[in-house]
């Protein structure tokens, strides 16, 4: 018997019943995604979130950093996203410079995420004052947020660059109070980037709410990975917590090598890929 019918029979998934699970001892499954086709697929293979990352700026649009990507741009990805989800949370990114001014300003880009876009949560990164405050406003308006701590890629800059966060103790120290601080706020999970795994594990018993960890070690309650790769979408250097289970990229490519070099070579379109004129038309037409 498959596993697929109880899964697809699911109600969609909320940061309680998440929560639920994680205290169960069940590990989360979260997932990029950026359009409907990945969303769908996400969906099929029962993943439990579904985060439009604000990483999609650079897999899926291009840019050579998180930082450019617009609000509105993030939307239609969002909407996409929602389109092609059923039981899984969708989370949307809060991109950079959307909610950085003003608790006013940080609402109000939660609200389009969940208005226009069927956002389920939103998610934004930091652990000092302002991404606090900003958690605690976004939350006391009723939108739940997944707070990010370790490496920020927003702010990756101020940080040194795109290395892993606590390889001291005061930095240690530093990603520890952020995740508390995040806690504190009112996150309902968050996300541990890079960090030193025994470092997750110091403060993953310290919290309440679900930690999901990118490059985190195994002592958290999931993982997330960009879509882009685990699949092999994405070329050149990959960050070492990168685990690829698929080589995507290299299958497109060979689909649409093949399909030119049938185009080119005339085999295709073969007859069967013709639609056929009703008998006697043709005569009618050349008469
Ligand atoms: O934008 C993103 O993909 C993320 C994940 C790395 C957690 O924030």
């Amino acid at each position: 018997m498959s596993a697929q019918p109880a899964r697809t029979a699911r109600k969609r998934a909320t940061p309680p019943s998440l929560a639920a699970r994680a205290a169960a001892g069940e590990k989360l499954v979260m997932v990029t995604a950026y359009d409907f086709p990945a969303a769908r697929a996400a969906e099929k293979a029962g993943v439990d979130i579904v985060l439009v990352g604000d990483s999609g700026a650079q897999v899926q649009l291009g840019y050579d950093s998180t930082v450019p990507v617009s609000l509105d741009e993030m939307l239609v990805l969002a909407k996409a996203v929602r389109r092609g989800t059923t039981t899984a949370l969708v989370v949307v990114d809060l991109p950079f410079g959307s909610y950085e001014v003003s608790d006013e300003q940080a609402i109000a880009t939660s609200v389009r995420c969940v208005k226009e876009a069927g956002a389920d949560a939103v998610k934004l990164e930091g652990g000092g004052r302002m991404a606090t405050a900003r958690i605690r406003a976004i939350t006391d308006a009723g939108i739940p947020v997944m707070g990010h701590v370790g490496l920020t890629p927003q702010t990756a800059v101020a940080l040194g660059g795109f290395s892993a966060q606590g390889r001291t103790v005061e930095a240690a120290r530093r990603v520890l109070h952020d995740a508390l601080a995040v806690q504190e706020a009112g996150a309902f999970s968050l996300v541990l980037e890079a960090i030193p795994s025994d470092l997750a594990a110091v403060i993953h018993p310290r919290l309440h709410i679900p930690a999901i960890g990118i490059g985190a070690g195994s002592d958290v309650d999931g993982q997330v990975l960009v879509l882009h790769d685990l699949l092999g979408l994405t070329e050149g250097h990959a960050a070492k917590f990168v685990k690829r289970y698929a080589s995507v990229l290299d299958a497109m490519t060979d689909g649409i090598a093949a399909y030119a070099a049938e185009v080119r070579s005339g085999a295709y379109p073969a007859p069967e890929h013709g639609y056929a004129m009703p008998d006697g038309v043709l005569d009618a037409l050349e008469g």
